[in-house]
């Protein structure tokens, strides 16, 4: 256990660096919205999904550099998404990460253009993939292309932002149904984990089937992520968590743990996550990271 809470750690480490070396100089008239957008991107956060990523794209061999604008990218997608996930007309709450939500120092239109600043300059960075492939490769301009897709696929309506739409909307309801909830959770938090997989692997060469190998196992850990987020709203705790419990209660969400209880839900985490390591088990390349981030995952507390 301690052994690979120092390997995320330090995967964490070098992750903060690939992400600031993407992040835009606090100048000029719009100085308050680059601002606001480095203060919440430099707050922390656990970068799973640029992890996920680059372990994915190592564990299908891949060794350039490439990965490192789209690792950024998704994290700056990941944090639009909290960002605006905060903001008064949807969760409204007030800690985020450790620190006070942007909308809360910087107001609430900075919020609303902080997150907009950040998906756009999300594909900016992407784009950046392109010369560093190798030079006049197709294949190679193909892959990055293909990664490129999948992560605007899975952030937008059909991922990510549907997700978060059927979330807000099902506020309203008087009952979920459990097929309504995995829908939510599929969309609104597995679909970006899929999308830093998937881009992982599509970027190393990886084939059709293994690509479509790492959606399902993504499936399962985001699953697993989002259940897991769930319990922590009801028995975590402001200072391990860096946001605020009892988000979830307040605006009257459903989720796994009122549906199920806190301890059905745990034993579906564990199941979740015990299959998707049976993927990566199943996938030829070395998963063995992998593997253990997903178990380490599964009792985690913040
Ligand atoms: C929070 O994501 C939102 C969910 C999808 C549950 P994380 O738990 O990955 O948040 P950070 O990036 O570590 O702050
Ligand atoms: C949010 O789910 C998922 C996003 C796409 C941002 P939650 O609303 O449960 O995430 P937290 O608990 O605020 O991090
Ligand atoms: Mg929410
Ligand atoms: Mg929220
Ligand atoms: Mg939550």
């Amino acid at each position: 256990m301690e052994q690979i809470q120092e390997a995320i750690q330090r995967r964490a480490a070098d992750i903060e660096e690939i992400i600031r070396a993407y992040l835009p100089a606090e100048t000029g008239y719009q100085r308050t919205v680059l601002e606001a957008m480095n203060y919440s991107i430099l707050a922390g956060g656990k970068r799973l999904r640029p992890m996920l990523m680059q372990e994915t794209y190592k564990m299908f061999g891949g060794s350039g550099r490439e990965v490192e604008p789209l690792m950024a990218a998704i994290e700056m997608i990941h944090t639009y998404s909290l960002v605006h996930d905060d903001l008064p007309a949807m969760d409204n709450d007030e800690y985020r990460r450790g620190r006070k939500t942007t909308h809360t120092v910087y107001g609430e239109a900075m919020g609303i253009l902080a997150g907009d600043g950040l998906l756009n300059l999300a594909w900016e960075t992407a784009m950046q993939a392109f010369p560093m492939g190798e030079q006049g490769e197709t294949a190679h301009m193909q892959r990055i292309a293909g990664a490129v897709a999948v992560l605007a696929r899975k952030a937008g309506v059909y991922g990510m932002i549907g997700g978060q739409t059927a979330d807000i909307q099902a506020e309203e309801a008087e009952q979920v149904s459990m097929e309504q909830l995995l829908f939510i959770h599929e969309h609104k938090t597995a679909a970006l984990i899929q999308a830093a997989m998937m881009a992982g692997a599509i970027l190393a060469g990886a084939n059709e089937q293994q690509i479509r190998q790492m959606e399902r196992c993504a499936y399962n850990i985001g699953i697993a992520f989002q259940i897991q987020d769930d319990i922590l709203d009801v028995t975590g705790t402001m200072e391990e968590l860096g946001k605020p419990i009892g988000s979830d209660e307040k605006n009257h969400k459903q989720t796994y743990v009122t549906i199920r209880g806190v301890e059905a839900s745990a034993r579906e985490v564990e199941r979740l996550s015990r299959e998707a390591m049976e993927i990566l088990s199943s996938v030829e390349e070395d998963s063995g990271f992998l593997r253990e981030l997903t178990a380490f995952l599964i009792h985690r507390r913040k």
